[in-house]
């Protein structure tokens, strides 16, 4: 992959950042809204690029750091940097080549993709579209398990290499936008076609908001997850941890992986952000499953924080989706490869070589 010179790379685009009014400028407002916002105050948006913002980087020099590279291992597979693409629903909001375009652009990356239950696209086309790429499926469970068990039973034989349960969504959040705009994600769901009885019986276009108020498991408990791994015989992490107390359920549980996640701040708001609640996770999994964590991760020092702070990897959400908006397949490739070099270079100014290099000394308190 080629690396971004600013030397020789005239293209204007250099941070994250800049993909949003891309966006902003080619979406529907409402679209646009519903994937910018958060819950009821907003406070926990606020502050998610500002928690890791705030943090104070501790480099160590005279280390041979000719030759860095952020390559490690997310679930076991090779990654050429720990970053993944967060799920999302309804890519298509954002570009009509919809998740095969940000699927086909974290493959190009060597990086993992990680399907909604919610997607534009199916989990069969999605598979047959990107046959070569890191490909996770995000579960919603639904209230009737049969719907769950085939969702998972699709991902598994569509090739998806692990199964990533959210388990902060047992209702919606307070979506202030979307109530003012009358949102309610009335658009293509790939995974719910009409008259196919063996797949969930949702309406292709229903109101997808309806359709997690309406058809989401409220009920779901802890010991529900041994059905649920039952099913298939993919790796089981859970998404959504914020607390020490429920990271240590999760290792009781045989889980074998935490996405430290606050659903990028839009269901409860003033809940802690996840660079804050990281830390605690860590110190109570103690190394015994992996820890990712979303939320705000914006920039390589984002990333190298995070791994410093005990994270294998990172997922990143909403510049995909300004990405996607702005330039499509490659648009989603230029956001990858901005973060893969800021992140090298931030791991270079730090003195560390691999991911694995980096450590609680590099961050300061
Ligand atoms: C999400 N997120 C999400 N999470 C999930 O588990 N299933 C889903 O279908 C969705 N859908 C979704 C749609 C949109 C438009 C956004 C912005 C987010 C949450 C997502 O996986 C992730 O936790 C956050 O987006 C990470 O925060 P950042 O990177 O967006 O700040
Ligand atoms: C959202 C849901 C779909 O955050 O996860 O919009």
């Amino acid at each position: 992959m080629t690396a971004v010179d600013p030397e020789r790379d005239r293209s204007p685009i250099v941070s994250l950042a800049q993909f949003e009014p891309l966006a902003r400028a080619v979406m529907d407002p409402a679209a646009f809204d519903y994937i910018a916002g958060g819950a009821w105050d907003e406070q926990s948006l606020a502050e998610a690029e500002e928690a890791w913002r705030r943090r104070r980087l501790r480099p160590r020099v005279l280390v041979d750091v000719s030759h860095v590279d952020p390559a490690t291992t997310m679930n076991g597979q090779a990654v050429t940097m720990p970053v993944a693409i967060a799920p999302m629903a309804a890519h298509g909001l954002a570009h009509p080549s919809a998740e095969i375009a940000s699927a086909g652009a974290a493959a190009a990356a060597g990086v993992p993709f990680t399907l909604s239950t919610l997607s534009t696209e199916s989990i069969e086309d999605v598979a047959a579209a990107v046959p070569d790429g890191i490909r996770w499926f995000q579960l919603y469970t639904q209230a009737d398990p049969r719907r769950s068990r085939r969702l998972v039973e699709r991902a598994e034989a569509a090739g998806y290499a692990a199964v990533i349960v959210t388990v902060d969504l047992p209702i919606l959040g307070y979506r202030e936008r979307d109530l003012r705009s009358g949102w309610d994600l009335a658009v293509k769901h790939g995974n719910f076609p009409d008259g196919r009885p063996d797949h969930a019986s949702h309406r292709a276009e229903e109101s997808g908001y309806d359709l997690l108020q309406d058809e989401l498991d409220r009920a779901l408990t802890w010991a529900d997850l041994a059905t649920l791994r039952s099913w298939s015989a993919l790796p089981l992490i859970l998404k959504g941890i914020l607390t020490g107390e429920d990271a240590r359920m999760a290792i009781e549980h045989g889980l074998d992986g935490i996405v430290v996640s606050n659903h990028g701040a839009r269901q409860l708001d003033r809940a802690i952000a996840t660079a804050d609640a990281l830390e605690e996770v860590v110190a109570a999994v103690d190394g015994r499953a992996e820890i990712w964590v979303d939320g705000g991760i914006r920039r390589g020092l984002d990333v190298v924080t995070a791994l410093a702070l005990g994270a294998r990897g990172v997922l990143v959400g909403r510049p995909i989706l300004w990405a996607l908006a702005g330039g499509g397949q490659s648009g989603v490739e230029r956001a990858l490869e901005i973060l893969r070099h800021e992140t090298v270079l931030a791991m270079t100014l730090l003195g560390a070589r691999r991911p694995d290099e980096l450590t609680r000394s590099h961050v300061a308190g």
